[in-house]
């Protein structure tokens, strides 16, 4: 099982291409009593500031038809604690699994500052990369979303290159018109590669109430409604910059949902929402994988950008409705 899953994104070297996704993972111990951390080719932590932070009112969360909304508001423990008390423990747990430490700030200077303190604890946490979460509000800016702006964006991918020489993965939103130049932009800024895609703005009203379910009105939509756009996406920035190394994110649920991004042209893929539902979604998409990969006498590798058939042109425009 072990040389048919393995895969390569960028310089992370992955013992097989399943990830647990940011925000749905906890620090990387909140699946522990289900199965080992060790089976994962690797998982992203919560999103962490410098200092902690409380997070958005309650509700927090809802169902939707076909996933879910969430205005967690990036609560997290903070960067000393999570050294302190987070990653000896997860470190202890995870075996070659890769620990990717996802960070954010309140304005691309704050984003400098948390990849400073990772780079200046990377020996202690021993994380393998960085994930930077540009999907938040820019205080100094109105709360604008950094991640949909793309001065603010460059601005806090360029911040984090300077302040860190572990490889980083820019975390991309999909809510623009167009994935593709922030992707081209951090490539530009010297990232290693890209993650994509975060979650799509949504809303749910009560209509007893006669008022939005969500305590901040708006939140993120995740879970299978979105797994076609973060396909679309995953593919169109492979078909512009075929060399960049991505991890596909996105409504994955089966093993079989896994194969489209990385047919799309992801090398892994990372898996959120489904584990809320199915706490064994990870080990079951990585043995359905695996199944898959026996069945065709195929490797992991091999699949990787495979729905992209050389020399015939994209279809572009797109047409709908
Ligand atoms: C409850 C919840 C919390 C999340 N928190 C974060 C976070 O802290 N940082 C981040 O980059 N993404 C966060 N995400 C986004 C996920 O990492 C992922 O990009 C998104 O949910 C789409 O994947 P999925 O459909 O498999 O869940 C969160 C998602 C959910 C559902």
């Amino acid at each position: 099982m072990v040389e048919r899953l393995a895969t390569t994104c960028g310089p992370l070297e992955l013992a097989n291409p399943v990830l647990a996704a940011s925000g749905t993972f906890g620090y990387g111990d909140s699946f522990e009593r289900f199965w080992p951390l060790s089976l994962l080719g690797g998982f992203v932590t919560k999103t962490l500031f410098v200092a902690p932070r409380d997070g958005n009112p309650a509700p927090r969360v809802a169902e939707t038809s076909a996933g879910m909304l969430n205005s967690i508001g990036l609560a997290n423990v903070g960067w000393e604690a999570f050294v302190r008390d987070k990653a000896p423990r997860v470190n202890a747990l995870r075996g070659r699994s890769r620990m990717i430490v996802n960070v954010a700030g309140n304005a691309p200077e704050e984003f400098g500052e948390i990849a400073a303190r990772v780079e200046a604890d990377r020996d202690v946490v021993r994380c393998d990369a960085v994930e930077v979460n540009v999907s938040c509000p820019n205080v100094k800016e109105g709360g604008t979303n950094i991640g949909c702006h793309i001065g603010q964006f460059r601005d806090a991918v360029r911040r984090v290159r300077a302040a860190t020489t572990l490889p980083i993965f820019v975390k991309l939103s999909p809510n623009v018109a167009d994935v593709v130049p922030f992707a081209l932009c951090a490539a530009d800024e010297g990232a290693e590669g890209v993650s994509l895609v975060n979650t799509l703005y949504g809303m749910q009203i009560d209509t007893e109430r006669r008022a939005p379910v969500l305590g901040t009105g708006s939140g993120g939509l995740s879970g299978p409604a979105i797994l076609p756009v973060g396909v679309h996406w995953v593919f169109k920035v492979r078909a512009a910059l075929p060399e960049l190394p991505i991890l596909g994110i996105g409504g994955i649920t089966t093993w079989r949902d896994a194969l489209q991004y990385l047919m799309a042209g992801a090398q892994a893929v990372q898996v959120g929402t489904a584990s809320f539902v199915n706490p064994h979604a990870c080990p079951d998409i990585l043995a359905g994988l695996d199944r898959w990969c026996a069945s065709r006498n195929v490797a992991i590798r091999d699949v990787v950008g495979a729905a992209h058939r050389v020399g015939e042109a994209v279809e572009e425009p797109v047409w709908t409705g």
